[in-house]
């Protein structure tokens, strides 16, 4: 079929459904909702057989739903209505939820049911359900709905006619039903709240005196202090003090300013707290603000890194390269770089850039920085000596993320997970993490080319038939993470691990002889360099547009499949 996905953003829902429509052969396209004529003109360029509309903020115009099949994805239950449904389920600690896809009609999330996937809340991030749960069960749903439509005799439900039980129409929800009463709420009741908001709108809080959203909630299990006030700092994140308790706020934005690591966007203020370091970091178990953690297994060694929408900054970086250092001190045979739960890693940290311009500061000095701080990390990694290193993907990667992970030995993924392993919508960037060496012995020449040229987002299975990544294993993330420990122990007890480990260093000492690593860096860097400071200025407009979260106002021609000469004519 000829399917147009009609989206506000090419976010990872989106992404995900075009990359598995395609794979079972489907002809997608897509088209940002930026105004009516706009949707028109691409139903007309296209003339799809079906629209799919996984993220929409508005309406559909009549002139199209009247026409064709117009499918929307609603992260709720079955009679469920309203843009904040999500919101509403963490906040009302629903114990189960659902995605349901309705057919457009006049009335919003009003329309006839084609099918509904439900599935198990957690305690949660909202941005974290919606990147797993909500995602595979919108892409369960959607796939059944198809089926049900290719089939041609399959009914749609009206809502009428369906046992809706929880579903109803809940208004958006405001920033007085999100608000946190410090004084009186237990820590239990800030934290759901701050889950509810997570990702986006945050929850309207003040600090310091100063009005901000606050984001990154996290708990700690040991820490006291008067209700309401504000009692240590720990690298990004700041602690509060609640009735029975205090909460780490990692990341908050200011009014007129963009999110932020808390201790960046106050950082005046942050200074005078005390700081609280993590010296046990490696051992800690009480629950507390801990982004680095290691855990060992026997022989295996698991390092994760928690960092806020896989952003990592140059201290960050830094910190990490130093765990990882230490890591592979240790009598352990595997090393398994575990990333964090909702990202494995998407980079460098494009927020923290941009602060050091909002700050009167350099951004491209800060890039500089930030590339070469994870640059350094890369190289720790391919230069990992006595241990078989495994990079666990059990969420996505995208940009360096992709390539970091690369630079280990190898890489198993979760079969959901999305990896975007190119820079180039980042306003042409050319990319390092020592990608021009890292890539093309895994795929061939070739299909790096592609892989940087057409910038599409690539499942898991397309991962493995490339060669980029080496498994892809099923399950949830528990599950992934158990047979990940499995796999790895059979790798360390293999009675072949030694052999593995020398081919691993004479093949290093071989490449290096053709063409030193350091050159690769020199080579992938002179073009950064004019990205960052040359006379063309698309890196800096891009990540402008990218962390102020500016509306698109088109849709992009490698994404806008439609809009090449001579598509959807014939
Ligand atoms: N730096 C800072 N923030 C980042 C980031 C980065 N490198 N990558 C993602 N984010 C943030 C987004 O701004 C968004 O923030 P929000 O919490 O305020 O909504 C959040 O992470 C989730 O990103 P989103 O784009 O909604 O996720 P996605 O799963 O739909 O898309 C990517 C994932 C990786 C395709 C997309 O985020 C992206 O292109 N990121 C930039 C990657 C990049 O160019 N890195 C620099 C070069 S190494």
């Amino acid at each position: 079929m000829r399917i147009l996905l009609l989206t506000h953003a090419f976010n990872s829902l989106t992404q995900r459904l075009s990359a598995e429509l395609q794979q079972r052969g489907h002809q997608t396209s897509i088209e940002f909702d930026i105004a009516d004529s706009v949707t028109e003109e691409a139903v007309a360029l296209f003339a799809p057989d079906l629209i799919v509309a996984p993220y929409l903020r508005r309406a559909i115009p009549e002139s199209v739903w009247s026409r064709i099949v117009c499918l929307i994805v609603h992260p709720g239950v079955v009679g469920d209505r309203g843009p904040s449904a999500l919101d509403w389920a963490i906040q009302n600690h629903e114990t189960q939820w659902a995605v349901t896809v309705l057919q457009a009609q006049a009335e919003m999330d009003a329309g006839p049911v084609w099918a509904s996937v439900s599935f198990p809340m957690r305690p949660g991030r909202k941005s974290g359900l919606y990147r797993h749960e909500v995602a595979k069960a919108a892409s369960q749903a959607v796939l059944q709905a198809l089926q049900r439509f290719e089939s041609g005799s399959f009914v749609p439900q009206p809502l009428t006619t369906l046992p809706t039980r929880r579903g109803q129409w809940r208004p958006p929800m405001t920033q007085q039903q999100r608000c946190l009463d410090w004084q009186r709420d237990s820590s239990a009741t800030i934290l759901n709240k701050l889950y509810a908001a997570d990702g986006f709108p945050g929850v309207a809080d003040n600090l310091f005196g100063q009005p901000c959203q606050l984001f990154d909630a996290w708990s700690d299990a040991t820490l006291r202090g008067t209700p309401g006030s504000l009692i240590a700092r720990r690298e990004t994140a700041l602690l509060r003090a609640t009735v029975d308790g205090a909460i780490w706020i990692g990341h908050v934005k200011r009014a007129g300013s963009i999110k932020l690591p808390s201790t960046l966007a106050f950082e005046r203020e942050a200074a005078q707290l005390p700081d609280r370091p993590l010296h046990d970091w490696w051992q800690c178990k009480t629950p507390t603000w801990q982004d680095i953690a290691y855990e060992e297994q026997g022989s295996l060694g698991f390092l994760s890194f928690e960092f806020y929408n896989g952003a990592m900054s140059t201290r960050q970086c830094d910190r990490l390269r130093t765990a990882l250092h230490w890591a592979k001190q240790r009598p352990t045979r595997v090393l398994l770089l575990m990333g964090g739960s909702d990202f494995w890693s998407n980079g460098i940290h494009l927020n923290v850039i941009e602060a050091a311009s909002l700050n009167g500061g350099s951004a491209a000095d800060e890039s500089w920085r930030n590339i070469n701080a994870i640059n350094d990390l890369a190289l720790e990694l391919i230069n990992t000596e006595q241990q078989i290193t495994v990079a666990a993907l059990g969420a996505n990667a995208g940009a360096g993320g992709c390539f970091l992970a690369r630079a280990c030995d190898l890489v198993w993924a979760r079969e959901s997970v999305l990896l975007n392993p190119h820079y180039k919508n980042m306003g042409n960037l050319y990319g390092s993490e020592y990608w021009t060496y890292l890539l093309p012995r895994r795929v061939g020449m070739e299909a790096a080319q592609a892989i940087m040229r057409d910038r599409q987002p690539m499942t898991a299975q397309r991962g493995l038939q490339t060669g980029f990544i080496d498994a892809c294993l099923d399950g949830e993330l528990p599950v992934f993470r158990a047979e990940v420990a499995e796999r790895a122990a059979a790798l360390a007890a293999g009675s072949d691990l030694a052999q593995r480990l020398a081919t691993k260093r004479e093949s290093r000492q071989r490449d290096e002889t053709v063409k030193p690593l350091a050159v690769y860096r020199e080579e992938e860097l002179t073009q950064m360099r004019r990205n960052f400071y040359g006379f063309d200025p698309s890196y800096h407009i891009a990540r402008h547009h990218f962390v102020h979260k500016s509306p698109a106002s088109w849709t992009p021609r490698h994404l806008a499949r439609h809009r090449d000469l001579g598509w959807g004519l014939s």
